[in-house]
């Protein structure tokens, strides 16, 4: 069993999509063009991802066979952002390997996925909405690989026993980054290792992350995306992150330094 998890977050979702989770090149009917279907990630074709050739004719069809609202299908696009983020991870195993890392706001699972292949100790991958731990479950399964699903909010708290937090196109709505960002402050700060795959949609902190790689993402992705064609992987710089570790040792040093002076 690749995955685990809360499980319980899995009943309740619609059966359509959890069927076309499992099924992906048959639940959704062949001909249709909003179909579900597993394929290579275009910048990370080492991960396959269950993936809608249109995320919004299938979030539409989806609403309308559900009977009600549901949550955009963010699952089921590999955004520009978690692209550049998994390819850097890939390219750079050692970011991740041997350390526990937690992908927030995961969506697919793509930036989770490439960190458990790169050789992570242990990957949690996180996402608030449960249609997105489905696909995760179904992606995880898919590249054979172990991850734990949560679907809690954490943005408001701090995580512990976490080396690493990864963050793929998590800043992609104002409402989102305002929460996002103070959080990934407040791990880095703590000491976590923290990476930012994001295109720049207006809502980066130029002052506080610096650019440590770009690529060019081919035409893919979310249809928000169709215009971008860049996108950044970004760490904090070094000196802006509130190290409450490193200050202590500084305050102790100072406080010992004064006291020999005495
Ligand atoms: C633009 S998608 C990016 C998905 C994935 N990382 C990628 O790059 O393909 C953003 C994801 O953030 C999730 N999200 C929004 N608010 C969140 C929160 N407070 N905690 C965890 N995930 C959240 C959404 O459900 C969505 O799946």
């Amino acid at each position: 069993m690749p995955v685990r998890s809360d499980t319980a977050v899995l009943r309740g979702l619609e059966p359509l999509v959890l069927q076309a989770l499992s099924a992906p090149e048959y639940a959704a009917g062949t001909a249709s063009i909003d179909r579900l279907r597993l394929a290579p990630v275009p910048l990370v074709p080492e991960v396959r991802l269950v993936m809608a050739e249109d995320a919004i004719v299938l979030w539409a069809r989806l609403e309308a066979e559900a009977g009600h609202v549901l949550p955009p299908p963010f699952w089921a696009s590999a955004w520009t952002g978690g692209q550049g983020l998994a390819r850097y991870i890939l390219d750079h195993p050692d970011t991740v390997a041997g350390r526990h890392v937690l992908d927030v706001a995961s969506g697919s699972g793509l930036v989770a996925i490439a960190a458990a292949i790169a050789g992570a100790a242990g990957v949690t991958a996180n996402d608030i909405d449960p249609y997105s731990i489905a696909a995760i479950n179904a992606n995880a399964h898919a590249n054979g690989v172990e991850l734990t699903l949560s679907s809690s909010d954490l943005l408001d708290g701090d995580v512990d026993g976490v080396d690493v937090v990864l963050a793929g196109d998590a800043l992609y709505h104002p409402s989102v980054a305002a929460r996002m960002l103070p959080f990934l402050a407040r791990v880095a700060a703590k000491g976590a290792r923290v990476l930012v795959g994001d295109p720049d949609r207006g809502h980066l902190a130029h002052d506080w992350l610096e650019r440590v790689a770009s690529y060019e993402v081919p035409m893919s992705g979310a249809p928000e995306d169709a215009q971008l064609h860049l996108t950044s992987v970004l760490k904090p710089r070094r000196d802006k992150v509130d190290d409450r570790r490193g200050r202590a040792t500084r305050l102790r040093r100072e406080s010992h330094h004064c006291r020999t002076r005495e």
